[in-house]
């Protein structure tokens, strides 16, 4: 049995100037059309908390959701590398709380890493997931897990003071053992310096050009939410619309006896 990519397979990729895809993914059904690209990395991120849920944000998943819905993805997943995002309060208390429930994503989930938010503050944790064999992904920049530090939904890292606590926050990260660094709604420039500083790959959202790879929200790239368009989203699809056609012609034949018609029933015979 063919294992899906591994981090020395994407490790490498980088070293040979090859770009690193990433998608977030929720739900069997997804994973298994992501099985017939060439995508290189799916995150079950607890963005699935806006996307699947309802809620306004991130910090209410626990890791009771992480592991239903990444476990759901696991199941379906063949080739891509599966990183799950560890929710807000499930490794911010202790290097040894964060170790056990990256060990639970692991083993009940199918995780082959874990993603976590933050810098020098959650570089004890790093190190003791990373030591435990659990490769870890960090996340700078936007960070919705603070959102009631940062303020709002907005770039993150302008200005020359802003910039440096970035930079060291990425340093600390990779000292700590880091093995990928996500970087969210960041200046262009600040990117480029960030993927020039550190040897570990960074990966973008709203980080520009310079970076390593890129990860957008699925969702986001299928054009499911019109209303949803900041600058750095790109949509290769705009499903939304399609769904909804879809949905109101389903109705409307229901409605005036259309569907099911004789081809879409059962005969008496075989
Ligand atoms: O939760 C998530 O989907 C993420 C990506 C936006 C990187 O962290």
């Amino acid at each position: 049995m063919k294992l899906r990519r591994s981090l020395p397979e994407l490790l490498q990729k980088k070293a040979l100037g090859e770009k690193l895809s990433m998608v977030t993914c929720y739900d069997a059904t997804m994973a298994k059309l992501i099985n017939q690209t060439e995508i290189d990395m799916v995150l079950v991120g607890d963005s699935l908390g806006n996307v699947m849920m309802g809620y306004s944000g991130t910090l209410q998943v626990t890791l009771d959701h992480m592991i239903v819905y990444g476990s759901s993805v696991a199941r379906a997943l063949k080739k891509a590398f599966l990183v799950i995002d560890m929710p807000f309060m499930s490794y911010q208390i202790s290097a040894e709380q964060a170790l056990e429930n990256a060990g639970r994503l692991v083993k009940e989930a199918g995780a082959e890493a874990v993603k976590l938010e933050g810098g020098k503050a959650v570089a004890g944790a790093v190190r003791k997931i990373s030591e435990a064999g659990i490769p870890v992904v960090g996340h700078l920049g936007l960070t919705p897990q603070s959102i009631h530090v940062i303020g709002s939904y907005k770039v993150v890292g302008r200005g020359e003071k802003a910039a440096q606590d970035l930079l060291e926050d990425a340093m600390a990260l990779e000292a700590a053992g880091a093995s990928m660094l996500v970087l969210e709604m960041v200046p262009e420039s600040l990117a480029k310096r960030v993927s020039e500083a550190i040897s570990i790959p960074t990966i973008g959202i709203g980080a520009g050009r310079f970076v390593d790879g890129q990860v957008l929200v699925l969702q986001d790239l299928l054009g499911f939410d019109e209303d949803f368009s900041p600058k750095f989203l790109k949509k290769y699809a705009n499903l939304g619309a399609a769904v909804r056609t879809a949905l109101t012609q389903y109705n409307d034949e229901v409605k005036c006896k259309t569907f099911p018609d004789q081809e879409h029933s059962f005969g008496d015979k075989k």
